[in-house]
């Protein structure tokens, strides 16, 4: 029998070991279950946890509360095999996803209320331990991800947090707001480009470690990202910036070079790696590219 190359052999070892990662998905909406369910379907065991009794005894049945193309089946068959199971309890996990909903406040000023974010994230504060990763994939406004971070730090002064020591930080916390439109939402999630923003480069790396297991972007060379890509790819790496501005402090020396956002815009979606932002501040949905965030591809 012909034997597999190493590398191949080495990469499906590796995605064996995570797919041993414990998951929990906050929030089991019309974004968190099926992003549940794609996790689950991808073998990996996933916790959804929701406040609402009712959400939680509907999946564990197999069924669905929301009406969504495929994901009956689909929770059906996860929740079957076993890999999916729902909860209101959160228990201790190696990656938490959070998608609880972020409502405009009830001002007339637009304000998002990122309560349920806060309260999501002192669920997942109580149980956190080192080296766990926690992804937030709720649309937020900037400064969100820094400020549940900062929540955390003070419910969990034993642990160490990114961007609050110079040594390497026991946990990981990463921002991948959801783009995806209902009607399609299974398709999407898999089929996206995504955009992963970490509080550092580190934070990036674990959080796309994970989403990894989960999205169709396997064979793409640029789902390595952030500063590390850059170094290793130099002048084939292209900096998205919609906006007039700077090269990133971290692709100095790179060889990365910056273009506009048209540029990305204008390359064909199948030609395009998987995009990505590297920043660690949210963003809201009609700014998709804030100022200072910036995309990746490789140049072809
Ligand atoms: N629905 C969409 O099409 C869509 C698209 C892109 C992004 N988003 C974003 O995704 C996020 C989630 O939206 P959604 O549409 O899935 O919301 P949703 O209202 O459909 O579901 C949210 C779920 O979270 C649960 N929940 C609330 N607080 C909780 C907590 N503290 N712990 C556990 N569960 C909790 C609720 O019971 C509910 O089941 C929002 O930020 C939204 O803006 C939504």
């Amino acid at each position: 029998m012909p034997r597999l190359p190493a590398c191949l052999s080495l990469r499906r070892l590796l995605n064996a070991r995570r797919r041993e990662a414990r998951s929990r998905v906050i929030g089991l909406g019309c974004i968190g279950l099926p992003t549940a369910a794609i996790i689950a379907r991808a073998n990996c065991q996933v916790t959804g946890i929701d406040v609402s009794d009712h959400v939680v005894d509907t999946i564990n049945r197999g069924e669905i509360h929301i009406e969504e193309v495929d994901l009956d089946g689909l929770v059906q068959g996860v929740v079957q095999r076993g890999t999916l199971r729902a909860s209101t309890q959160i228990v201790p996990a190696d990656v938490f996803v959070i998608a609880v909903p972020t409502p405009f406040e009830k001002d007339g000023q637009h304000t998002p209320d990122t309560s349920y974010v806060m309260a999501a994230a002192t669920e997942v504060a109580g149980v956190l331990k080192k080296s766990d990763t926690i992804i937030l994939e709720s649309t937020c406004p900037v400064g969100t991800t820094e400020a549940m971070r900062d929540l955390i730090a003070g419910l969990r002064p034993d642990l160490k947090l990114p961007g609050q020591t110079a040594e390497t930080p026991d946990v990981s916390i990463a921002y991948c707001p959801e783009r995806v439109l209902p009607g399609k939402i299974l398709e999407e999630l898999a089929h996206n480009d995504r955009s992963i923003g970490g509080i550092t480069p580190r934070c990036v790396r674990k959080a796309l470690a994970f989403r990894a297991n989960i999205d169709d972007f396997r064979e793409s060379p640029a789902r390595f990202i952030a500063a590390s890509l850059a170094r290793e790819f130099g002048e084939r790496v292209q900096i998205v910036e919609p906006y007039a501005g700077e090269l990133p402090r971290e692709f100095e020396g790179t060889g990365a070079a910056l273009v506009g956002h048209d540029v990305f815009k204008a390359v064909p979606a199948e030609e395009r790696s998987h995009a990505l932002i590297y920043d660690t501040r949210g963003i809201w949905p009609d700014a998709r590219y804030s100022a200072g965030q910036i995309g990746l591809r490789l140049a072809s």
